[in-house]
């Protein structure tokens, strides 16, 4: 099975919003992420704007010659612009405007209610869901509750321990991994993956797309954008076999 990348370009936005014009563009930078090897491109429409805008959601719709992946919080607001825009898909995540990113999965299991017509509606549009959730078999059993065709597994735990923490970690997203696959659910993950840290991730055989954003664009100040993205491929197809 083919592991694809998705190239989160958020903090493109940020750095253009530092200074409040148009530069650096985030669609330009979505079209080098292709160059270097992105499968895809994602982005996250975050309730207070912070980095990426609505107009921003609107032209990569418009251009990408890649699927794009919508991340938004589950509220009406974010589905009425999903279903305008249809990107390729939607990951669902936990939203809070005072955290500095998405701290924690998607608690799926307590917020059926919630998220089930918001799957439905999204699935009807064929927009492909995932639910970015821990990796856990109670929110892996809640996805499958939800029929949601792809879950997005969250690496930040595992990418923020280390030694037999994170040995045991990587157990828990590994067997998450195997029991939604084995449900029928597409897994992906991300969150905090780095060169140092993608490959142990990338061996998961169930895994399908990662997601990743925060270290490549930082990389990018360093080496160009298309070239950090052609190394993490590299090293995530190596750590494939
Ligand atoms: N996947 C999801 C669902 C996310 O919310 C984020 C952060 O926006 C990422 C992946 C990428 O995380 P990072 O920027 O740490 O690579």
């Amino acid at each position: 099975m083919t592991l694809r990348l998705g190239v989160n370009i958020d903090h493109v936005a940020t750095v253009r919003n530092a200074r409040g014009g148009a530069l650096p563009d985030p669609v330009r930078a979505a079209e080098l992420a292709v160059r270097g090897g992105a499968d895809g491109i994602t982005a996250h429409l975050r309730e207070d704007r912070r980095h990426i805008t609505d107009v921003d959601i609107a032209r990569l719709a418009d251009v990408l010659s890649v699927p794009l992946n919508l991340e938004m919080a589950a509220t009406d607001e974010m589905l009425a612009i999903a279903l305008r825009h249809r990107p390729h898909a939607a990951c669902i995540v936990p939203e809070k405007r005072e955290e500095r990113t998405t701290e924690g999965g998607l608690d799926a299991a307590g917020q059926h209610n919630v998220l089930a017509p918001m799957v439905r509606e999204l699935a009807g549009a064929r927009i492909r869901v995932s639910l970015f959730i821990e990796p856990s078999a109670e929110q892996v059993a809640a996805a499958v509750s939800l029929r949601a065709p792809v879950v997005e597994l969250h690496t930040g735990r595992y990418a923020d321990l280390s030694g037999e923490e994170r040995v045991e970690e990587l157990r828990r997203l590994s067997d998450a991994a195997a029991l939604a696959a084995k449900n029928g659910i597409e897994v992906h993950m991300g969150h905090g993956l780095t060169y140092d840290n993608v490959a142990p991730i990338a061996a998961i055989p169930q895994v399908r797309e990662l997601n990743i954003g925060h270290f490549l664009i930082g990389e990018a100040i360093f080496t160009g954008l298309e070239d950090a993205v052609r190394r993490m491929k590299g090293l995530m197809e190596a750590a494939r076999g």
